[in-house]
């Protein structure tokens, strides 16, 4: 199934959220399939963050709209509840429970994700961190890992329940190259995992890279959405959003 199938993995319909006179959503719908990759790229201010927030309701919900996540209407729900469905989520900002060790970090991580207890939980912690290259830092406090260490304790937390829908905002930003390389090795094995991907993200090489489908925001709305190679091209893509950088997204195309 593909996110054009009769029910998509999610489907976000005509979500609005406004801060006072600023609408910072507005009208933004998509779908997404399992195990899809959809990249979502804007200026600063555009709205993605506060798209995620209110797909995921934390911290607040949408004004407006539906979204339906696993055939299950999720725009009301406790967040703790829309994280029990199998969505998990990593922030902008580098964010950990600084004065719990990396192990106790991903546990709380699972706890908030799914029932899992004793053995089952223990495999799935030595699993995420495994994964994550934490195991040997297992037992350090959390705040000294580097800024990729606590992008990656970030990203142990979020997929130690095997979620079917990982979102991610901006977790190349800080990273030098060769740490954005090895993330995208990450996503990609993340995805090849069976989770399906919304990747929010600067960096364009990595996202026209690695997306199946890019959609670009400005000013609260979908701007255009479709192959990152037909992104690309968009003269309104260009103007609004990629301006100098428009040579950056054709190298990451070529590539
Ligand atoms: N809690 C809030 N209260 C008031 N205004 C907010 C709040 N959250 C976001 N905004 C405003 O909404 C607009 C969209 O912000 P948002 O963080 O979603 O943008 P973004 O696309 O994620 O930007 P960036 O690329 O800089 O992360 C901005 O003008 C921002 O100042
Ligand atoms: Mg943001």
């Amino acid at each position: 199934m593909d996110a054009r199938s009769p029910q998509p993995l999610l489907e976000v319909e005509g979500i609005c959220r406004s801060f006072g006179a600023l609408v910072a959503v507005d009208d933004v719908s998509l779908r997404l399939g399992p195990r899809e990759i959809l990249g979502i790229a804007g200026p600063n201010g555009a709205g993605k963050t506060t798209l995620f927030n209110v797909i995921t309701g934390i911290p607040f919900k949408a004004d407006k709209g539906r979204i339906t996540f696993r055939g299950t209407r999720i725009e009301a729900m406790a967040p703790h509840r829309i994280f029990r469905l199998g969505l998990a989520r990593t922030f902008q900002k580098e964010t950990s429970f600084a004065n719990l060790t990396v192990e106790q970090n991903v546990r709380l991580g699972a706890a908030f994700g799914a029932d899992l207890r004793g053995k089952e939980l223990a495999a799935a912690v030595d699993r995420a961190l495994e994964r994550l290259d934490l195991s040997a830092r297992r037992r350090d406090p959390a705040a000294s890992l580097t800024v990729y260490g606590t992008k990656r304790l970030m990203l142990a937390s979020a997929i130690v329940t095997r979620p079917p829908l990982l979102m991610l905002d901006e977790p190349a930003s800080g990273l030098t190259a060769s740490e954005v390389a090895d993330l995208k090795s990450l996503i990609l094995g993340f995805r090849d995992d069976g989770m399906a991907i919304l990747l929010i993200e600067h960096i364009l090489p990595l996202l026209f890279g690695i997306s199946e489908r890019v959609m670009v925001m400005d000013f609260g709305r979908k701007l255009v959405e479709g192959t990152p190679a037909d992104v690309a091209r968009d003269q309104r893509v260009i103007d609004a959003y990629l301006g100098g950088q428009s040579e950056g997204a054709a190298d990451a195309l070529a590539g």
